[in-house]
């Protein structure tokens, strides 16, 4: 699947942006590009089907309806979740764990509890957390990881208190790649009755999720990383903690009956769906769904395994250069970040954009673990199902070049020579 890798044609823009110029696309942490199927079944929608949900009597309305309940069920099974009630449809991951600190946070959380989290969470899992803290006097523990990005099951067990309540740990982080232990963190976490938020944003594209398996009370992740559209994300909740919640919008579909004084809320998951959702992007959803099941995270898994390896190998060759994350192969997802010495992960990037080389630079929304690494930013290259080996090579020449017109002496080695 590597080299001449059969699903790349199943992608328009390496077509259509491969013609003009060289497009080697290393950033599907950030975005993952559609599949033709997903492109049509969003255009479908709207050529034909186009109209709102839950609210018209006519045909053409419920058979819009039947699309977008149709997607949750296909999510539903995605995440092995019992009930099409536990799957909520929101904007992005964000959004999703948001929803949590808002809901269960602000109502089942008291001043001196305490949540557990990693160093290493993206902002979107970290700031909801902080925001309980400065609102209720809760208290965060921080969980550092190992010096190769690792979580240690030992330290969070270290951390646990009476007065912790929730844990919220990625499953894969977006910069160290490292796949974190979610199947142990969750029957850790049962044994001491916290509740385990997971955020599975990088972890959908890459590893099969099984929400009964891990046995967490909630996880969110993003449409986007798995080639659906932007703005349509999921919350899987436990149904019984989501009953009790309260809504966090309110508006119109999720509620049964208003009056002046009182209102009723929906059933779920629609109660926590105010307004019209994103219902093309729930059509895209689910055909991105169906879209890698019909590839299964094994086949993608091995890819990624060789081109980590490669990755590895040749940017190890590189003088200068700083790896983050898991050494072990089989620990990290197709995700990896690296700074090389006296030069500017900006500069690096800029240069390799000249020959179409994309790659993601910066603090990747994880400021804490970047203060931790004591860098300001990281370079970071990232596959997905369409990368293959030709892509490693042109990374490596594009780093080759960069380090030569910014006068860094290198000793990369020919890749092609090496580790072909
Ligand atoms: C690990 C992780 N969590 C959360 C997010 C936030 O996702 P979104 O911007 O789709 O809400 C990202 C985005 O890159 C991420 O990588």
């Amino acid at each position: 699947m590597t080299k001449n890798n059969k699903y790349k044609k199943d992608f328009p823009i390496f077509a259509k942006r491969g013609s003009k110029k060289p497009f080697v696309y290393l950033d599907s942490a950030a975005m993952a590009h559609s599949p033709r199927g997903v492109i049509d079944a969003v255009a479908e929608h709207l050529q034909n089907f186009r109209s709102n949900v839950h609210r018209g009597v006519y045909a053409l309305s419920e058979e819009a309806t039947e699309a977008y309940e149709n997607a949750r069920e296909i999510v539903r099974k995605f995440l092995n979740a019992r009930s099409a009630q536990e799957i909520i449809f929101t904007r992005n991951t964000t959004e999703a764990i948001n929803l949590i600190a808002s809901s269960f946070g602000r109502n089942f959380l008291r001043e001196g509890d305490r949540i557990l989290v990693s160093r290493a969470e993206h902002h979107s899992n970290f700031l909801p957390w902080t925001m309980l803290r400065n609102e209720k006097g809760i208290l965060l523990d921080i969980i550092d990881v190992d010096e190769n990005g690792e979580l240690q099951i030992s330290s969070i067990e270290r951390a646990i208190t009476p007065r912790t309540k929730l844990a919220a740990f990625s499953c894969v982080s977006n910069v160290l790649g490292a796949i974190n232990p979610v199947k142990e963190l969750g029957k850790l976490f049962r044994e001491h009755g916290i509740i385990f938020v997971v955020d599975a944003a990088q972890a959908a594209p890459h590893v099969p999720i099984d929400v009964q398996e891990i046995g967490c009370d909630f996880l969110a992740f993003s449409g986007y990383k798995i080639g659906a559209p932007t703005g349509i994300g999921v919350l899987f909740g436990r149904a019984e903690l989501l009953e009790k919640m309260p809504p966090v919008l309110r508006g119109g579909a999720m509620i049964r009956e208003v009056t002046v004084e009182k209102a009723e809320w929906n059933d779920l998951p629609w109660k926590f769906e105010a307004g019209t959702p994103n219902i093309e992007g729930a059509v895209g959803l689910g055909a991105a769904v169906k879209y890698i099941e019909g590839i299964g995270f094994e086949t993608i898994r091995n890819s990624e395994e060789i081109l980590l390896k490669k990755t590895l190998a040749v940017l190890e060759d590189i003088n200068g250069i700083k790896i983050f994350g898991p050494k072990i192969i089989s620990h990290r997802a197709g995700v990896v970040s690296f700074m090389i010495d006296g030069i500017h992960p900006h500069d690096l990037a800029s240069i390799l954009d000249q020959d179409g080389v994309c790659i993601r630079v910066g603090h990747h929304c994880a400021m804490p673990l970047h203060q931790w690494l004591g860098v300001p930013a990281t370079c970071r290259a990232s596959f997905w199902i369409y990368n293959e080996s030709e892509d490693v090579d042109r990374l490596a020449r594009g780093i080759e070049k960069a380090m030569h017109i910014l006068r860094i002496s290198t000793n990369v080695r020919r890749i092609s020579a090496n580790h072909e």
